[in-house]
């Protein structure tokens, strides 16, 4: 009999299910949430609102892209936490609400090591892909998160660096909303530092002792560079556009990859992963490629749906713990904040 799990995601501003059957994808369903980009960031409980309208349809639409009846459930994956309370109650319930009614366990998920896990999605028909060997690192750096990850085996992480203040993603962002270039910034200065010098701009880098990483003083150090040289000149924004967000990306792109050529060195790994919604970013995929030739890292980037907020990391990851029979009890409650 085939195990088929359907995951549910919803942390933040992504409605999403999918459905894992044998270890094989067979659909992956976001409903992204427009309504925040008015208010340039996440508006909490209008996050929750979103996901109560879209989280019936998305499931419904889950299986049956999957050709799976509920009947079929072998168990429910739903992520547990770090993200917005509000949201994630939103999928928590509806999962306990579903397992009751279907009579099935339920597995709760790590947020962050789906995201890591998002490494071993497979999809049928698909061209087999190379996959990290255990233990690897893991560089994970999305809107909420920047950290290091060592990999030891599905159900074995441990952080070894993160960020102390504001998260890689979050820093590009607000950066961005200063330039007056809307939200989330990082795909529009991605786009924009194609065209510009990396060089022409410098920005204060952290320094923090061990793998943890800060960028808030970059942040600071971007905004007073900015307040400076629009005091002397309204324009300079405009003008300068390109090269600002060259120069952001590329001291971005820095900071991540200083802290993990350090982590590459000191746990002696070849193996490096990146996953969560930055990695779609050029500069940081060119630096890691880079990295590759120059010391001879195996490195590993998903796919791009599979990187930002999705369903299907949160169901490979029930697929793992459902051979464990890591199931969680129905009182399990919604947790906004916790380690790997
Ligand atoms: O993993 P994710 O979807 O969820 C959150 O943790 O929120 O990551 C979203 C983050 C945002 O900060 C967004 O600006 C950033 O990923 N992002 C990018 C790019 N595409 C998305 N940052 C830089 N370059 C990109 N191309």
């Amino acid at each position: 009999m085939s195990i088929c799990i359907l995951g549910i995601e919803s942390s933040c501003d992504d409605t999403a299910a999918a459905v894992v059957c044998d270890g094989y994808l067979l659909s992956n369903v976001v409903a992204s949430q427009k309504v925040h980009e008015a208010y340039g960031g996440v508006v909490p409980e209008l996050a929750s609102r979103a996901h109560q309208q879209n989280i019936v349809p998305v499931v419904h639409e889950a299986l049956r892209q999957a050709g799976v009846a509920k009947e079929d459930v072998s168990a429910i994956a739903f992520t547990r936490g770090p993200g917005l309370l509000g949201s994630l109650l939103v999928g928590v319930s509806f999962a306990k609400g579903m397992a009751a009614a279907l009579g099935v366990p339920m597995i709760d998920v790590n947020h962050l090591s789906g995201h890591v896990l998002a490494h071993f999605i497979k999809e049928k028909g698909a061209e087999e892909t190379k996959r990290p060997s255990f233990p690897f690192l893991c560089l994970l750096v999305s809107g909420g998160n920047s950290q290091i990850i060592l990999v030891r085996a599905y159900n074995n992480m441990e952080i070894l660096g993160q960020t102390i203040d504001d998260a890689a993603g979050e820093s590009i962002d607000k950066c961005s909303k200063v330039m007056g270039l809307g939200y989330p910034g990082g795909p529009v200065i991605d786009k924009l530092a194609r065209q510009g010098n990396p060089k022409a701009f410098t920005f204060s880098k952290p320094n923090i002792p061990g793998l943890d990483y800060s960028f808030s003083g970059l942040k600071t150090s971007f905004l007073y560079f900015l307040r400076d040289r629009v005091h002397e000149s309204p324009d300079f924004i405009a003008h300068h556009q390109a090269d600002l967000a060259a120069s952001l990306e590329a001291t971005v792109v820095d900071i991540l990859m200083d802290k993990l050529r350090k982590a590459v060195k000191q746990y002696n790994l070849k193996d490096v992963a990146l996953a969560g919604g930055v990695s779609a970013n050029t500069g940081l995929r060119n630096a890691f490629h880079d990295h590759a030739r120059r010391y001879g890292w195996n490195v590993y980037i998903p796919k791009f749906g599979y990187t930002t907020d999705n369903a299907a990391m949160i169901a490979i990851t029930g697929y793992f713990k459902y051979q464990d029979k890591a199931f969680c009890p129905m009182e399990a409650p919604a947790y906004s904040r916790v380690s790997i």
